[in-house]
């Protein structure tokens, strides 16, 4: 059988990673995080400034680990790119046309040695148009606030829920309103709100999904 895709887009802390990851698992597809490619290219961006982006292919190699972690040029940064500092910048980071062009290329070369359940904010409009199961994943800012709350706090971060609702506005409008592919539920993708599901009844729903598709 040929590759099968499956999209999830949608807004900042909407559970895609959380429930992308579990589907990917019980599927045995590829699980690709798109967030953390831009997440990764901005950190080498903060760390080497914006004009590596004019031959970002020469600059950046991305790869992902057998559990999830991300290597940029070869290192482990799984943590790094988490940090508060890469969170603040990667919206503008990612809103760069040399950046998204560079790291679509090589999401779609990934997709067409491997099935893959891939989530991000454009996957479904740009990355894989043709992707067969699309789903756009909401939730209320407030429920995805108290989750970014949970994470961080898991991770050891202190931080206040107004700070993180602030950022997750602040992230989703910028990604919403850029030129080239903003974040915008495609055409023929099912829309899933996570905010009073739980993340087995998210999974339970996309995996039907996907049945009743093949
Ligand atoms: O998924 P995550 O919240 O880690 O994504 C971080 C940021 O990366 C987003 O806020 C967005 O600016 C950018 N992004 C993007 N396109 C994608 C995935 C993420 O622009 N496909």
């Amino acid at each position: 059988m040929s590759q099968i895709s499956i999209a999830i887009d949608g807004p900042a802390a909407a559970g895609k990673s959380t429930i992308a990851k579990r589907v990917a698992k019980k599927l045995q597809f590829l699980y690709i995080d798109t967030g953390a490619m831009y997440r990764a290219v901005t950190l080498y961006v903060l760390e080497h400034g914006d004009k590596i982006i004019e031959n970002i292919s020469e600059h950046i190699d991305i790869t992902f680990g057998i559990n999830d972690e991300v290597y940029l040029n070869g290192t482990d940064v799984s943590k790094e790119i988490r940090s508060p500092e890469v969170t603040n910048s990667v919206s503008r980071v990612s809103a760069i046309g040399e950046v998204r062009s560079y790291l679509v290329d090589m999401q779609r070369k990934i997709s067409r040695t491997d099935s893959v359940v891939m989530d991000g904010r454009d996957i479904g409009t740009t990355v894989l148009p043709d992707a067969e199961v699309k789903i756009f994943m909401q939730a209320s800012p407030e429920v995805r606030a108290k989750r970014r709350l949970l994470e961080e706090t898991a991770r050891g971060n202190t931080i206040d829920l107004q700070t993180l609702t602030d950022e997750i506005i602040r992230r989703d409008q910028i990604d919403s309103t850029r030129e080239i592919s903003p974040l915008v539920q495609a055409d023929d993708a099912i829309l899933l709100d996570t905010s009073y599901l739980s993340i087995e009844e998210a999974e339970d729903k996309i995996i039907q999904l996907v049945e009743d598709k093949l």
